[in-house]
């Protein structure tokens, strides 16, 4: 799928549809008229919003993703949306265990293996979140806590065409505290290796880096070693800094 990096706005529980609408519109045209090779822009709105977003993504080569999806294609799960009705959405992507579903939905990496197994069986890519909270960092745990989690959550129908890592250390998620760029370089580097070992073509399955990314250190973070791409929460909420961000992507 594409070229270039891939940059993945996660809206969470934000906006309505008016002004999500006008977001996605700016985003369109600005896309529309850069014709970009550096990068692929993915919109994730809330599961709302989806169906009015749409239309307006239709061929231009922005795509459209869901935050979440439930592990069965139907049935009595009140409040739950299925990966076959985010592909009805025309979505082509869905966020799967982000730290906010593990911590505030009891999220297990099961759990999370489960829905990318649904997300592939609908013909959606998976982008399986990991990362480590902060004391599990300060305690040395970080690379340990995101093999285990890599091993748990990621099923054995991956490919690099059906699912794409996002490393995201929980404590640079909405804090504005990004991890070192040596940091980054170090875990994407673990990460990358035992995706070569435990998935068919993983040393090619995407890793993108999240938590606290914005214009001003764009730049930096996507010209890392073994950065494929951004998960971008907050500043994707603003048309202009989440395109800046995009833009960051091209070639230093
Ligand atoms: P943030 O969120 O960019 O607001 O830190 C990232 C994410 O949760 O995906």
């Amino acid at each position: 799928m594409g070229m270039g990096k891939l940059i993945v706005g996660n809206w969470k529980m934000n906006g309505l549809v008016v002004d999500s609408r006008e977001r996605a519109m700016q985003l369109v045209i600005a896309v529309k008229n850069q014709k970009p090779a550096s990068f692929q822009m993915v919109l994730c709105p809330p599961a709302t919003m989806i169906g009015s977003i749409a239309p307006l993504l239709k061929d231009s080569g922005v795509y459209l993703g869901g935050q979440d999806c439930h592990a069965q294609s139907s049935g009595a799960f009140t409040g739950d949306v299925s990966a076959a009705m985010l592909k009805d959405l025309e979505c082509s992507y869905v966020i799967l265990g982000h730290s906010e579903r593990r911590a505030l939905h009891n999220e297990s990496s099961e759990t999370v293996l489960a829905k990318a197994k649904a997300a592939h069986a609908a013909g959606l890519r998976a982008i399986i979140c990991v990362g480590e909270s902060e004391s599990e960092r300060m305690s040395g745990q970080a690379a340990k806590v995101i093999s285990d989690q890599l091993k748990a959550s990621i099923p054995a129908s991956a490919t690099p065409d059906n699912t794409v890592i996002a490393y995201e250390p929980v404590w640079a998620i909405g804090t504005g505290k990004t991890a070192s760029a040596q940091d980054i370089q170090e875990m994407h580097a673990l990460i990358r290796q035992q995706l070569a070992q435990q998935v068919i073509k993983g040393e090619k399955m995407p890793i993108l880096y999240g938590g606290s990314v914005k214009a001003s250190n764009a730049s930096e973070i996507l010209h890392i070693a073994h950065v494929d791409g951004v998960l971008v929460g907050g500043a994707s909420l603003k048309a202009d800094e989440f395109l800046a961000i995009a833009q960051a992507s091209a070639a230093k």
